[in-house]
């Protein structure tokens, strides 16, 4: 065996061999910026470029200390500090997504074959977590319906089911005795909320890439929603003809349903969802409460998916 160190240079695979397009592109941009581009943990997100969607909101960001620091990713532990502390660990390179059920093509997909640069737009959005806080967080990322497009759903396709990868050596959360959630982590939407301009797939944030605990490589945001519906490291979208399983409403059905939209006037069954407080946004006795909004601020957009549906019933 040799160590790194005996190895002569000229045996060393020039880095721009070794180094894939998605971060050939993140290393080109850093290298325009005079920075230094690196990938992998969550110390690592490397910058990436994107014009401003007129789908964002003006409300002020929140910081992103706060917005990479206080994370809900229960594969890397349950406390909001574990995801920052514990997810440099997943490895996100190389990285492959199955798209499989009713697709004319169905596959595994490189994230190269997947996310195409000139396809990235930041989109400044709300996001309503069921414990009643939230953020406003800047994504880079592009339209779900624009990869399920190209992949062809097949006219009886109701349904898209999404799953994040099962791989414990690199998450602390799936090891041991005691497991928060069954895994894999599993989400899903209809195909018609999937498919709608709002619903996007996050490859970065705050002008990069995004760290590990954030969902890197790739993930789904739906701003209407209850920031669970936004599964993180997502390996596997399948498109279903009936409703799919969903990791909370697994977990505890009788406090957590499908469509899980945003909706002051149904709590919580062990808290109220009429108001929220927006991380950063004083502490203490100083802490701000702000009224949620129903669909958190998105109804002109999203209200009609959901025409003559009682959203008490389908909470
Ligand atoms: N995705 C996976 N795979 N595992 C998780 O535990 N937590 C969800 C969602 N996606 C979670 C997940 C929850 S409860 C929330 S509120 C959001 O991620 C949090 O996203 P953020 O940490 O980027 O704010």
């Amino acid at each position: 065996m040799r160590y790194p160190h005996d190895i002569p240079s000229s045996e060393i695979t020039p880095k721009s061999l070794y180094l894939s397009r998605r971060e050939l592109i993140a290393g080109t941009a850093a290298m325009l910026a005079g920075t230094t581009a690196l990938t992998g943990g969550s110390a690592h997100a490397a910058p990436l470029a994107a014009a401003k969607s007129p789908l964002s909101t003006d409300e002020p960001q929140t910081r992103r200390a706060d917005a990479v620091s206080y994370n809900n990713f229960y594969e890397f532990g349950t406390d909001k500090a574990d995801p920052e502390k514990n997810a440099g660990s997943l490895k996100t390179s190389p990285w492959n997504v199955k798209i499989d059920g009713l697709v004319e093509k169905p596959g595994t997909y490189a994230y190269d074959d997947i996310v195409k640069p000139s396809g990235l737009e930041e989109r400044i959005y709300r996001l309503r977590c069921v414990e009643a806080w939230s953020m406003v967080i800047p994504w880079i990322g592009f339209p779900l319906a624009d990869l399920l497009k190209r992949v062809e759903p097949k006219s009886n396709a109701k349904f898209v089911a999404f799953e994040t990868l099962v791989r414990p050596e690199e998450m602390p959360g799936q090891r041991g005795l005691l497991q928060a959630l069954p895994w894999p982590y599993v989400e899903g939407l209809r195909l018609d909320e999937a498919m709608h301009p709002l619903t996007i797939l996050a490859v970065g944030m705050y002008g990069e890439t995004l760290p590990n605990q954030c969902g890197a490589p790739i993930r789904l945001v739906v701003p209407w929603k209850y920031g669970y519906k936004s599964i993180k490291s997502i390996v596997r979208i399948s498109l279903v003809e009936k409703q799919p399983p969903t990791s909370w409403s697994l977990q505890n059905p009788s406090e957590y349903g499908f469509f899980s939209n945003v909706n002051p006037a149904v709590d919580h069954p062990r808290w109220s969802q009429a108001s929220e407080r927006r991380i950063g946004e004083g502490t203490g006795l100083f802490q701000k409460r702000r009224p949620t909004l129903m669909f958190n601020g998105y109804a002109e957009q999203v209200a009609s998916l959901y025409t003559g549906m009682d959203l008490r019933v389908n909470h």
